[in-house]
């Protein structure tokens, strides 16, 4: 983890009082930790930084680092590298839709968080136009992939074909890239580690439908958004799934209080000022639908269409 990380950090269980966290250096290469500990005088927790990779999880999450199947597995990082690189290895099934995402990003001196980062193509494109980048996420196999190839600036990876057959992928990354000022940790959507309204701009992009409780989502978003001069990119597919979040807990599909609205009808409301979730309000720029594919093997592939709204205020 960079060094610079640590003065945007609070500890996530006691969000609330806003606490900073005091870093111990084991070893650390440069400007980075590669070695050592996140401690919290409030409540006396300590977060890990191993391997380089910060892991700040209330205790109540941190049982998604022993998964090793969903997004830790092997076959998922193969996924999410092809989806999000795609278009520099000039693959003939590429999307265009992280050019498409990131095509809103305007030029700011402020900060930005990429939550759900996944392998970081969207937090790299963002360094483009913020003084500093964050992005988070729950699997640690993503996270150490990101930091990686920011690290490397280039990739290089084993792309599944069937089975245990892959074949070798490679690609010089955008000379833009601010690689510096971006870095990646271990967090929680549900709990974000970082004081309000510290961000220029927030993405929160497939994601909703994969967190326990979308409201909440929302709500840190809210907290951690400044209050003007500042934007949300928004995007998702509204599959709601009953193993990953109680129906109840959707915010469109015919549930809680959505009526029929659909799923990115009822985020605009809720951007508009629906149950004061956005504090201020945001005025909402842009709309539309990106085309996305996630590719598992050769031979499976899902075509998504992710749902995107843009808002400022
Ligand atoms: C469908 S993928 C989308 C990844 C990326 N945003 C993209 O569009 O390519 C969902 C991502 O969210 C991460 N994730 C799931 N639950 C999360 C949570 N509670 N907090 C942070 N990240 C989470 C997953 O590990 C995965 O990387």
């Amino acid at each position: 983890m960079k060094k610079w990380v640590t003065e945007k950090l609070i500890c996530p269980e006691c969000l609330a009082k806003e606490i900073p966290l005091d870093l111990t250096i084991a070893e650390a290469h440069d400007d980075d930790v590669i070695e050592g500990e996140l401690t919290c005088d409030s409540c006396s927790r300590s977060y890990p930084i191993r391997k380089g990779v910060a892991v700040i999880l209330p205790e109540a999450s941190m049982s998604v680092l022993s998964e090793t199947t969903g997004y830790n597995s092997k076959n998922m990082l193969s996924s999410y590298l092809w989806s999000h690189f795609c278009d520099f290895f000039n693959d003939p099934a590429a999307t265009d839709a992280y050019r498409t995402w990131s095509s809103f990003f305007k030029q700011s001196d402020g900060d930005a968080l990429d939550i759900g980062c996944s392998v970081g193509r969207l937090s790299l494109e963002l360094s483009k136009t913020h003084s500093r980048v964050i992005g988070i996420d729950t699997s640690i196999s993503f996270i150490e992939k990101a930091r990686e190839l920011a690290s490397k600036k280039s990739l290089e990876f084993d792309l599944i074909i069937e089975g245990f057959i892959t074949e070798k992928r490679a690609c010089a990354f955008d000379t833009d890239f601010n690689y510096d000022h971006v870095d990646f940790i271990v967090a929680d959507a549900l709990a974000l580690p970082f004081p309000g309204r510290v961000f220029s701009t927030v993405t929160s992009i497939n994601l909703l439908e994969k967190v326990a409780s979308p409201i909440k989502h929302l709500i840190d978003i809210n907290r951690v958004l400044k209050e003007k001069k500042s934007m949300f990119v928004f995007s998702d597919p509204f599959s709601w799934d009953e193993s990953v979040s109680d129906p109840d807990h959707w915010l469109s599909g015919g549930t809680n209080g959505n009526g029929s609205f659909r799923g990115i009808e009822s985020i605009g409301r809720y951007l508009s000022g629906k149950d004061e979730i956005f504090n201020p309000p945001l005025e909402i720029l842009e709309k539309g639908n990106v085309p996305w594919k996630i590719r598992k093997t050769a031979n499976l592939w899902e075509h998504i269409n992710s749902q995107f709204i843009v808002g400022i205020r």
